[in-house]
């Protein structure tokens, strides 16, 4: 675990939806790094959530970095329009296409940083094998597609691994971990190598946004 405070990425999906600006603005004061966006289709993921349409409205509310997380399939056809709508980062799941390659390679010609989700059951070998093609590598400790799950401990194992093959790759590339993220589980996350934390609702649900971050930041 490095000594330096990890990345905190509040999502969204865990905020109450008629005040989304609002929510936007009090946990960026309440000091997250990163703003997490969960865009689900009903088909890649079993729930629906949000598209393109919201992460514009939302764009010139904050300065947050939008780290946009697509439970989408086929993805390519909707990557143009997330990067017009103030994407910072887009992660797409390794499963969401025939051609991770090119869908990175298309995310990076967009302008925006590339990252690869990787399912809880979903080999760490197809991370890997695109190290050279993104800058983010997200584990999901839950099955994605809704928040409030419990945190799956055999992730922690893979997240150990993939540090050490991030670290021998030489690469600048963050390691992100999503689902049931809370002040234990964060902890066993930095201890396992990562580098940033998507929380929902261990941050939303709290009645203190900026003493849940902290928390997750290993901070009393
Ligand atoms: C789940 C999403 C998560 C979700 C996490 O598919 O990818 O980002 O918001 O929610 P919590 O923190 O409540 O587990
Ligand atoms: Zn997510």
């Amino acid at each position: 675990m490095s000594a330096s405070s990890p990345i905190i990425a509040a999502s969204l999906l865990a905020a109450d939806f008629s005040r989304l600006r609002e929510e936007v603005a009090a946990v960026e004061a309440a000091g997250s790094d990163w703003l997490h966006l969960d865009v689900m289709d009903g088909h890649f993921v079993p729930n629906i959530s949000f598209g393109p349409l919201v992460v514009k409205a939302l764009r010139p509310y904050t300065k947050m970095p939008f780290d946009l997380h697509l439970m989408i399939a086929p993805v390519d056809p909707f990557l143009q329009a997330f990067a017009e709508a103030g994407a910072n980062h887009i992660i797409v799941h390794a499963e969401a296409g025939p051609h991770l390659h090119r869908t990175l390679q298309l995310v990076r010609s967009l302008g925006c940083k590339a990252g690869v989700a990787l399912n809880p059951a979903t080999p760490i070998d197809h991370a890997v094998a695109v190290l050279d093609m993104v800058d983010l590598v997200l584990v999901m400790t839950v099955n994605p597609g809704f928040g409030g799950q419990s945190f799956l401990p055999s992730q922690l194992p893979r997240i150990a691994a993939l540090r050490r093959a991030i670290d021998a790759s030489g690469r600048l590339i963050t390691l992100e971990v999503d689902g049931g993220i809370g002040a234990e589980t964060a902890r066993a996350c930095r201890e396992a190598g990562a580098d940033s934390l998507v929380a929902g609702t261990s941050v939303f649900g709290a009645t203190d946004y900026a003493a849940a971050i902290a928390g997750l930041r290993g901070r009393p």
